[in-house]
């Protein structure tokens, strides 16, 4: 067996031993086209315990559980709606997260006690293959300590995790950038639990209008979501959002009287080209010794409303 530390992906037998890792309870980092996961049997509830540990997540908080296709999805849940498997049809493999009511053997700590169960089948060719190579289903939260900016590189889940976890594939970046689509699909429709990659629009193009809980396009709030702190996301440095230039003006200029250290990051490109470097710019901006990160909103529109999640998040105080 290699020794623990970041293992190329590309390695000769890297994706099998790993996969023997996972088998015998211990945690493994890998790719995933949203962001890194912090992996581990989602049928071993010891196994599960250490990535709770590793993350210094709150109990309360379920974890997603990744299976390598969509038939895999069929043994977590108790249930497979007819709506489910259209979703799936249309988004898997990819980064749409599907809340489902859980299978009696999936353990409890798993859905933080809960009856449903969160599935997603990666489209990462190095994810699908180490849960294939595994043959059990991976819970996986991105791989980060509880609260900070999820990592979309190697380098990022050593920097966050460090010795606390024993194995990292290295894939190199992730391209999606942010993480994925949460929905709840219930007998009375389906619900939008976490914006992200797959937008609200293209879901609404399978399954019709989704379940209003609050009125999310028009809103900075962030969303609600089980187990989850409203900061999240965020880097160590203060983050605080703008609407616009004005706004970054006159904060920048009240911190540079005040002889603060200001970093500003600002949308450029598309929503796509936007995710997938978001949080590497910030963990870039948190490494470089900043006071206080401000960071101007993009558009409060469809495309971009994970990405204002995001940052809203990441500003908010607690
Ligand atoms: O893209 C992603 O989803 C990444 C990669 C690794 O797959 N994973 C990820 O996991 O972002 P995590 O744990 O950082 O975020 C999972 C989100 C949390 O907001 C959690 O509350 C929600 O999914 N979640 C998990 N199980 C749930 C459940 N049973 N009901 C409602 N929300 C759930
Ligand atoms: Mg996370």
């Amino acid at each position: 067996m290699a020794r623990d530390g970041v293992i190329l992906a590309t390695h000769a037998d890297a994706l099998a031993q790993a996969a023997a890792r996972l088998r015998a309870g211990e945690l493994v980092a890998f790719p995933t086209e949203t962001v890194y996961g912090l992996g581990a049997n989602a049928r071993d509830p010891e196994a599960v315990a250490r990535i709770f540990a590793a993350k210094g997540r709150p109990p309360s908080n379920p974890v997603i559980v990744h299976v390598a296709d969509p038939n895999g999805a069929h043994a977590i849940v108790a249930e497979w709606p007819q709506t489910a498997n259209t979703l799936a049809h249309a988004f898997w493999p990819g980064p749409l997260t599907l809340v489902l009511p859980k299978h009696p053997d999936i353990p409890a700590i798993v859905t933080a006690g809960g009856s449903t169960v969160a599935v997603r089948c990666p489209a990462h060719p190095i994810a699908r293959e180490l849960i294939r190579l595994a043959g059990v289903p991976v819970a996986a939260p991105s791989a980060n300590r509880s609260g900070e900016l999820s990592p979309t590189t190697a380098a990022h889940v050593a920097r966050s995790l460090g010795d606390r976890v024993g194995w990292i594939l290295d894939g190199g970046s992730c391209p999606g950038g942010i993480e994925s689509t949460v929905v709840a699909v219930t007998p009375n429709g389906v619900k939008l639990l976490r914006p992200g990659l797959i937008l609200e629009t293209q879901l609404q193009e399978i399954v019709g209008d989704l379940i209003v809980t609050e009125p999310v396009s028009n809103s900075t709030k962030p969303l609600p979501s089980p187990g989850m702190l409203t900061r999240h996301y965020a880097p160590r440095t203060a983050l605080e959002i703008v609407e616009d230039e004005a706004e970054l003006l006159f904060l920048m200029n009240l911190y540079h009287t005040a002889g603060l250290k200001v970093a500003c990051w600002q949308p450029k490109g598309s929503p796509v080209e936007v995710a997938t470097g978001l949080y590497a710019e910030l963990h870039a901006l948190d490494a470089g010794g900043f006071d206080r990160i401000i960071a101007i909103l993009p558009p409060n529109h469809d495309d971009w409303q994970a990405i204002r999640d995001r940052l809203t998040r990441a500003a908010s105080p607690e």
